[in-house]
């Protein structure tokens, strides 16, 4: 439940059933123009919700049909006109396997840079250490990626990537925790999230103001918030010690993505906010 007060009781979220949706593509543009505008720099990344790396498309049917396939069956092989758009669609190579965080920032990876990737779910632990076993810059840590330590070293920057099943509205809570480590560690963030209704985007902004948290916020809507019932309207992302580059390259990408990927008589919609206290 991600709007409701009461937790259920429900099966592990298993992200296979949303791999390339229209949210995937939103969160995967936006952190690839983040890992590209610190490209040389030294890098250590965690991602706290890592999921299991990688996902086989289905054939016929799947959300992605709604997200990465509208994209490429519009864009076809050329230039979207967007630098972000293109080079998340140039990490996708296959039509037929979609790359999960994990994997897409092994190939932003540079030679001594890092990444630790937590997973709680065993099963999709396992399954994550088999797709990056091969690579000695990657940690898969089976533990809770909130409380995970960030990594840090002299001379490196330090880039979160904090993208959440939203089972349980505390989880809402805790990204403004984290968000507020984020920026006390110096370090550079970027947070994921649903958008059914405006409440809950709404509150972590307010909360991260409430903490004295800079960002900038950047949601993507691609239905009407009213026409949707118990599926997403859109996702969002915030920013945090993000440089100027990257908001523009991500401006530029919405309305690349959101006339693609509309799907609501073409009606798709985005808000930004910055804070600077
Ligand atoms: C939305 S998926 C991650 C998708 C991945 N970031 C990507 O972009 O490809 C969320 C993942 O978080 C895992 N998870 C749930 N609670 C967790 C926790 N407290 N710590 C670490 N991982 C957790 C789930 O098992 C699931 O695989």
């Amino acid at each position: 439940m991600i709007d409701g007060g009461v937790a259920e009781q429900r099966a592990p979220y298993d992200h296979r059933f949303h791999a390339g949706n229209h949210a995937d593509v939103w969160k995967h543009v936006a952190w690839l123009s983040l890992l590209a505008a610190h490209k040389r720099e030294r890098i250590l990344v965690l991602d706290t919700h890592a999921g299991r790396g990688g996902y086989a498309l289905p054939a016929r049917g799947g959300e992605w049909t709604m997200g990465i396939g509208r994209l490429r069956q519009r864009f076809a092989g050329g230039s979207t006109g967007s630098g972000a758009v293109d080079r998340y669609l140039a990490r996708m190579p296959d039509p037929a396997f979609y790359a999960g965080s994990p994997l897409l920032t092994r190939n932003a990876l540079g030679r001594t840079d890092q990444l630790v990737a937590c997973e709680h779910d065993e099963a999709t632990a396992e399954e994550l250490r088999r797709a990056v076993a091969d690579d000695p810059r990657i940690r898969v840590r089976r533990e809770d990626g909130w409380a995970a330590p960030f990594p840090a070293e002299a001379g490196a920057r330090t880039l979160v990537l904090c993208d959440p099943p939203f089972h349980e509205p505390a989880d809402w809570l805790r990204m403004a925790e984290l968000g507020q480590r984020v920026h006390e560690a110096g370090a550079v963030g970027m947070l994921w999230y649903p958008i059914k209704r405006w409440t809950r985007p709404t509150s972590l902004h307010h909360a991260l103001r409430g903490r004295k948290v800079p960002h900038v916020a950047v949601d993507l809507l691609v239905t009407p918030i009213e026409r949707t019932g118990h599926s997403l309207a859109g996702s969002g992302v915030v920013l945090i010690g993000a440089p100027a580059s990257v908001l523009v390259e991500l401006h530029a990408a919405l309305p690349v993505v959101g006339q693609a990927l509309a799907h609501h008589e073409g009606r798709w919609s985005s808000r930004s906010e910055a804070y600077v206290p």
